[in-house]
């Protein structure tokens, strides 16, 4: 089958570069893609915002599998779209509608779905526009650190977590009168947890699911998770503390009742589940849903899934993943992403890189572009995120050091990454 990826990060080559193993995909699209994607398939310049063309490109190329990597077309209903249009509507969407995708394009959305499913979170509530007083009131009879967040996306920027109740006061002023666009109409509240964060994905059919691998990713910018929060600097699976027993826990009461949830709902769900999730005294809360993969986490979530990845996503669309256990590598994988300097805030594109042909002759570490440009014959940075490099082995020091060894053999003006992935919370 024909196979069309959205997305242009890490998370999107990880993709391209798994289904491209299987013997069922034909022809690989990306689009956007970066200068890793074009290696694995075929790069098209398309924004994956602009349903008409994707789908104008997918009648072109008989494309029979969409998979979604990112939320926002998602959010924006990319899934309807296509189901609305009567020459797209047999296409094998890997995402959920627009009515699904509001648990995360609604922080109060989510929180009221896992409240109707008792499903383990911090205590909340949630205010409009015109309820600034009683969320200040609400604000005083809370703990500091006090957490707010937009209700809607605000490209990862929309949480803050204050320590004074003044701050906080202020804050929740200046969200809901537009700090953060239309997404901060309305302000969740909710207690601070404090814990050890990790990720679990589920590929779910709708009824059906599979837990992949569990992650941890590693957020803020500086050694020691110090620093601003990015889209991520790194990531690890598995994961020492998130043992048999905890996992037998966010199985029984997070993973199970929040696909049964969505099956009760009715709307369109085949795609990934992420629980983005934290562990206090032993016991696992959400701290909030995604409705895609997450990013670096892919980028050793897949590398240790050895089935076919067609099929699974087949058997995603076609309502039989039941029929389909996973086969995991025991191996640890360990994932290190190089950023351009000034990353989380400004930086400098189109830097060359060099060294990137001899990363195949390297052990047991792959690389997966991110923030990349094919330019001229050269490789040049296009993005904060530029590259990430998975290492694998039979311990995290071993994998670690396959990351690093790629690392050290590549160079760009501005190069930086974490030398601490993968140390214990
Ligand atoms: P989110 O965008 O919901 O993932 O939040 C961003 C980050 O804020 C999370 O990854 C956590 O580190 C932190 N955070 C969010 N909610 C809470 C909470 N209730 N307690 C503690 N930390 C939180
Ligand atoms: N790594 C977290 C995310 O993708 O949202």
């Amino acid at each position: 089958m024909n196979i069309l990826v959205l997305g242009s990060g890490g998370r999107e080559h990880a993709l391209a570069w798994k289904l491209a193993q299987s013997p069922k995909c034909q022809q690989l699209f990306i689009a956007p893609g970066n200068a890793g994607t074009q290696l694995v398939g075929t790069n098209l310049a398309l924004d994956p915002m602009d349903f008409k063309a994707i789908g104008a490109l997918c009648k072109e190329e008989n494309i029979a599998m969409v998979v979604v990597g990112p939320e926002a077309p998602l959010v924006a209903g990319l899934v309807d779209y296509f189901q609305s249009e009567t020459a797209l509507s047999h296409i094998q969407m890997i995402g959920p509608d627009k009515a699904a995708a509001q648990l995360e394009g609604s922080k109060r959305v989510a929180k009221e779905f896992m409240q109707k499913h008792h499903i383990p979170t911090a205590l909340y509530q949630s205010f409009k526009k015109d309820e600034l007083a009683q969320g200040q009131a609400f604000l005083e009879k809370m703990q500091p650190p006090y957490v707010l967040k937009a209700d809607g996306l605000a490209a990862g920027k929309g949480v803050l977590i204050l320590e004074s109740l003044q701050e906080a006061k202020d804050e929740l002023a200046a969200m809901l009168q537009g700090k953060f666009g239309a997404a901060s109409d309305e302000v969740v509240i909710e207690e601070f947890l404090s814990g050890r964060e990790f990720s679990v994905f589920a590929l779910t059919d709708g009824k059906n699911y599979q837990i992949l691998p569990v992650a941890k990713d590693y957020k803020r910018i500086g050694e020691g998770d110090t620093g601003l929060n990015t889209g991520g600097m790194g990531a690890v699976s598995p994961v020492a503390f998130a043992d048999e027993k905890l996992m037998q826990k966010v199985e029984e009461r997070i993973v199970k009742p929040t696909i049964s949830g969505i099956a009760q709902a009715g709307n369109y769900y085949r795609g990934f589940v992420f629980f983005g999730l934290i562990e206090v005294k032993g016991e696992p809360y959400v701290i909030e849903y995604n409705v895609r993969l997450g990013d670096p986490e892919t980028e050793v979530v897949l590398p240790r899934v050895k089935n076919d990845w067609v099929q699974l996503l087949k058997a995603a669309a076609q309502e039989t993943l039941g029929g389909e256990p996973l086969e995991i590598d025991e191996n640890f994988a360990c994932t290190v992403m190089a950023v351009s300097e000034g990353y989380p805030e400004s930086y400098e594109k189109g830097k060359v890189i060099s060294g990137l042909t001899q990363i195949p002759q390297l052990q047991d570490v792959i690389s997966f572009h991110a923030g990349t440009k094919a330019q001229n014959k050269e490789v040049v940075t296009a993005g904060g995120r530029v590259i990430a490099f998975t290492g694998l082995g039979p311990t995290k020091e071993k994998a670690l050091q396959h990351s690093y060894k790629a690392l050290q053999t590549i160079c760009f003006e501005g190069i930086t990454y974490r030398t601490d992935i993968g140390h214990d919370a």
